[in-house]
């Protein structure tokens, strides 16, 4: 299990979606439902869906899944809990499940990520993702709606 900024890293299982439903629910004005998140949490064929969650002193404190398709992965959430947003546990997330697609011989990483996103940029800009495309307006915002922007990295 690799530790990061004093954050566990593991993959995740069944017994965290309680915990994963109610970060997300606290994250999110668009939260997941149990049964989208669920196929994370379970054995994939061929490792279509992977998550893994973070961990500090056994206090759950965030989650990443991706799912994958033939050579190339999709990020399709990333969460870290208010409380322990910005001390690093986000980064510690993205770089394991990188390193995981890797290990498993993926090529290509690829996410959306509303433009207003600051944080979520930020920590896809820093770890070498590069914007490719916008998807206009494509998320609901209470004004109105917003752009996607689509970014990818090589693994
Ligand atoms: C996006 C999110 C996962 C980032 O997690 P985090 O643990 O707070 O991020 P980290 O502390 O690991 O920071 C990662 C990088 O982003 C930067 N960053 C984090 N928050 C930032 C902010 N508010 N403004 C600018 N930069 C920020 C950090 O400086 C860091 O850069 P570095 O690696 O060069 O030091 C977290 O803010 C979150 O859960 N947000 C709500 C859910 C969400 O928006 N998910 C993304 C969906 S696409």
């Amino acid at each position: 299990m690799p530790e990061r900024c004093g954050a566990a890293v593991r993959a995740a299982a069944v017994s965290d979606l309680d915990a994963m439903m109610f970060l997300d629910s606290l994250v999110s004005a668009n939260p997941w439902s149990r049964q989208s998140l669920a196929r994370y949490c379970e054995p994939a064929p061929a490792d279509s869906h992977c998550a893994f969650v973070c961990e500090v002193s056994l206090s759950f404190s965030g989650f990443l899944i991706y799912s994958r398709l033939l050579d190339e992965a999709n990020i399709d959430n990333v969460a870290v809990s208010p409380h322990y947003q910005g001390r690093g546990f986000g980064r510690a997330l993205l770089l394991t499940a990188l390193d995981n697609m890797c290990a498993i011989g993926l090529k290509r990483c690829m996410l959306e990520v509303r433009e207003s996103n600051v944080a979520a940029r930020a920590l896809y800009e820093n770890n070498g993702f590069v914007i490719d495309g916008v998807r206009p307006q494509y998320y609901k915002t209470q004004q109105g709606r917003e752009d996607a922007l689509l970014m990818s990295r090589r693994l």
